[in-house]
């Protein structure tokens, strides 16, 4: 009997070894994800036995590299041999057998682990998709990989001017971009808020540009602004930025420095003021933004002063391309600077556009003559490419195709998909961010080739970057929240074939991931699988709200009565109808337990719920809604402007009207603005209501000019006389342009409206 029993509790812990090995079997974690993985019968185990084999195709460093990088996972060195017959892993690199560049084949039997380079790249390739099989366990799965990249060039970018991070984090930044297979970084060390690399020539640049007297608390779009008082800043040695290129020549990157001009000078400026048009003085920026002063392109010895500093940074970065930067250049100085007015004469230029292009051009030419290359953002577009520039698209994607069809290199970082600085979440709780939304889900969704390219137009969309701007990243960890998991949808969308794209495949392996990076300490987010809600809103109906959430297994509860979400409140089955104003809160239940936050949204019904809305003229950019019905869905627009809530216009003269439909008793009008002058959103002069019974003769009844909040003004008239109405209208008077000495002046101020409340 207990023979037995003995003999049943082994068969049984065989089981469950086989069933474990199965799932890990039928469970590949790779990302991005590889052209062709094939599953094989049997595992490969690392033992006390396992070497690996030596081929003279592999450089020793690459041996000791991989050698190090094993040992943090099978605790022992493995030995390096030149002879075996089983239980080896071995590398070699063969670009007859292997021919695609960066491209890699594994193959892994139950005795041998076999990897196989196109060239240096393809065999560090590989040996990160055998790191992460290797990530959870050291008895892997039998299979056969072939991979090569979609794009070749695979990019994350890091702004160290708005906050400034240490090498080692540069180089756990630069390890986690390894791991997923990018291979360029973006290493964006100027700009106005303080200059980070060491320039020998200049030592005004260490002494003054690197430092800022203090910095902006919380977001630029407050008011007033709150600064913290204290000096900040810091610069790379011109030793610790060779120690970083390499660091990740090591790791197959490239990096990429960003020297910005001819704008976002200001840090520069400080130290040495004659390169702007005024003189100065100047400091670095303690806030975030863009700001007039600039480099001024009438003065020889700006350009002067920019080529010895593009000589050290040449001599330093072994790279083909030298960024420049050109984004968001304000060419107001120019318009009334002297010199460069006398600029535009001589060189027979139109205007401050093709002065912006003289500067690019200038300076790309001093670094044509260097032998490199130049990289800018899609600004330098404007007045005219230079030769052979390659093109960063961050504006959207128009600004590459541009490029593209002007047979220039493009690289796609559109800022609607692949900005890493906007929110991943709309959960009020979620910690401060730029401004937009940008889930997990939108960045994987992004498609980096336009529908209608060729394969011509294509052979110059060289491949794609995410961007982290770090205004609102004062650490670290704040960095790795807002960058992962993103980058790893960025990485897929780089390096892997668009049939292979399956999110909830993807969402399977980026949870996976969440545990490796747990172990490793990287701060990865973890709310992609929280509830996502829509709210659909159709004429003449009520709101009907919409959850959903990725998790799988998991099962949404919510309340309508404001009370805290369980698992003995209303089990989530099918779209929710909103008959009445109230707080709807729900949260994701796994095996009986909340997983991530709670969920809430606000509803406000009242008699203009789902009537017909129009606008004169029609909304705009960013802020055109879905559906006309955004206006009376129910749903009050919060200080987050970016949930599709609001509705935008930049015209003087905005009428929005409801139709109530029938005649009815109206006492009560509401409506909200949003203004934040810090986002160009600005108040209307005047705010007039009325009302019609028949659509033709209208009655003022209600006049607001006050709105001195900086966020959300509520407009709220209260009619002493209940009347009769059908059509309500809203009337709104805007100022032409934003005024002198504000941000943005000269622009179109926008106006922002939402939820049209009538009772
Ligand atoms: C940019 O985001 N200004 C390139
Ligand atoms: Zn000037």
């Amino acid at each position: 009997m207990r023979f037995l029993f003995l003999t049943v509790s082994i068969l049984l812990g065989c089981l469950n070894q086989l069933l474990a090995q199965s799932a890990l079997l039928a469970e590949p974690p790779i990302i991005p994800i590889p052209v062709l993985y094939q599953q094989h019968i049997g595992t490969f185990q690392v033992t006390a036995k396992t070497i690996i084999l030596f081929d003279t195709s592999v450089e020793d460093s690459v041996y000791s590299f991989f050698q190090q990088s094993l040992t943090i996972l099978t605790k022992s060195a493995l030995p390096i041999h030149k002879k075996g017959r089983a239980d080896y892993i071995k590398f070699s690199i063969n670009p007859q057998q292997i021919t695609e560049p960066e491209g890699y084949s594994l193959a892994i039997t139950s005795s041998t682990v076999v990897l196989v380079g196109h060239d240096k790249a393809g065999l560090f390739y590989g040996f990160q998709s055998l790191l992460q099989l290797f990530s959870r366990s050291l008895i892997i799965p039998a299979c056969f990989i072939k991979d090569h990249p979609r794009f070749s060039y695979r990019g994350m970018h890091l702004d160290v001017s708005r906050n400034f991070f240490p090498v080692s984090f540069i180089k756990k930044y630069i390890d986690i971009l390894a791991y997923y297979k990018f291979n360029t970084f973006h290493w964006h060390l100027t700009d106005d808020q303080g200059w980070r690399i060491e320039i020998k020539k200049y030592p005004l640049l260490q002494q003054i540009a690197a430092y800022r007297n203090e910095t902006l608390i919380g977001h630029k779009k407050e008011l007033p602004h709150h600064f913290d008082g204290k000096k900040y800043g810091g610069y790379y040695t011109q030793n610790e930025i060779k120690e970083v290129i390499e660091y990740a020549t090591q790791r197959s990157i490239t990096i990429i420095p960003e020297i910005e001009m001819p704008g976002h000078a200001m840090a520069a400026l400080s130290a040495y003021p004659q390169y702007g048009c005024t003189g100065g003085p100047y400091s670095a920026a303690t806030f975030w933004g863009i700001f007039d002063e600039v480099y001024c392109a009438g003065n020889d010895s700006t350009f002067i002063f920019l080529q010895n500093v593009l000589d050290e940074v040449i001599s330093l970065f072994p790279t083909t391309y030298i960024h420049v930067g050109g984004d968001e250049c304000v060419k107001t100085k120019w318009k009334s600077c002297p010199k460069c007015q006398k600029r535009i004469q001589i060189e027979h230029l139109k205007d401050e556009d093709e002065l912006q292009s003289y500067f690019i051009k200038r300076i790309g030419d001093y670094i044509y003559s260097k032998g490199r290359k130049i990289i800018g953002w899609d600004e330098i577009l404007e007045g005219g490419l230079p030769p052979d520039a390659t093109v960063m698209s961050w504006r959207g994607i128009e600004g590459g195709i541009d490029a593209i069809r002007q047979k220039h290199n493009a690289i796609m970082t559109p800022e609607s998909h692949v900005y890493l600085d906007y929110y991943q979440s709309l959960y009020p709780q979620e910690p401060l961010a730029a401004a937009g939304y940008t889930p997990l889900s939108k960045v994987y969704a992004y498609e980096p080739i336009p529908a209608d390219f060729s394969p011509e137009d294509t052979k110059y969309l060289i491949g794609i970057q995410g961007n982290i701007w770090t205004e609102y990243m004062p650490t670290s960890q704040k960095v790795e929240y807002m960058m992962l998991p993103r980058a790893l949808a960025i990485a897929e969308l780089a390096w892997s074939k668009s049939e292979k794209k399956n999110y909830s495949d993807f969402l399977r392996r980026v949870r996976m991931h969440q545990e490796i990076m747990k172990t490793k300490g990287i701060n990865c987010a973890d709310v992609f699988d929280e509830i996502t809600d829509s709210v659909t809103i159709k004429t003449d109906q009520l709101p009907i709200l919409h959850l959903s959430t990725s998790s799988p297994k998991s099962e949404i509860y919510y309340t309508l009565d404001g009370s805290n979400p369980s698992i003995s409140s209303l089990l989530y089955k099918a779209p929710i109808e909103i008959v009445k104003s109230r707080t709807v809160r729900a949260a994701v239940f796994f095996e009986g337990k909340q997983k991530g936050r709670v969920f809430e949204k606000d509803f406000h019904i009242s008699k203009s719920i789902g009537k017909p809305v129009s606008f004169t003229p029609t909304p705009k950019g960013n802020y055109k809604p879905v559906n006309n019905l955004t206006t009376v869905n129910g749903i009050v627009g919060t200080t987050r402007y970016n949930t599709g809530e609001w509705v935008g216009f930049q015209d003087t003269n905005v009428e929005v009207q409801v139709d109530l439909q029938t005649i009815q008793t109206v006492s009560d009008l509401r409506i909200n603005v949003l203004v934040y002058h810090w986002q160009r959103m600005w108040a209307p002069i005047q705010l007039v209501f009325s009302v019609s019974e028949n659509g033709q003769s209208f009655k003022e009844v209600y006049t607001h000019t006050n709105f001195p909040i900086n966020g959300i003004n509520s407009v709220h008239a209260s009619l002493q006389q209940p009347l009769k109405a059908r059509y309500i209208r809203i009337k709104a008077i805007n100022p032409a342009s934003i005024p002198a000495g504000e941000y943005g002046a000269g622009g179109r101020p926008w106006l922002l409206v939402d939820e049209f409340e009538v009772n």
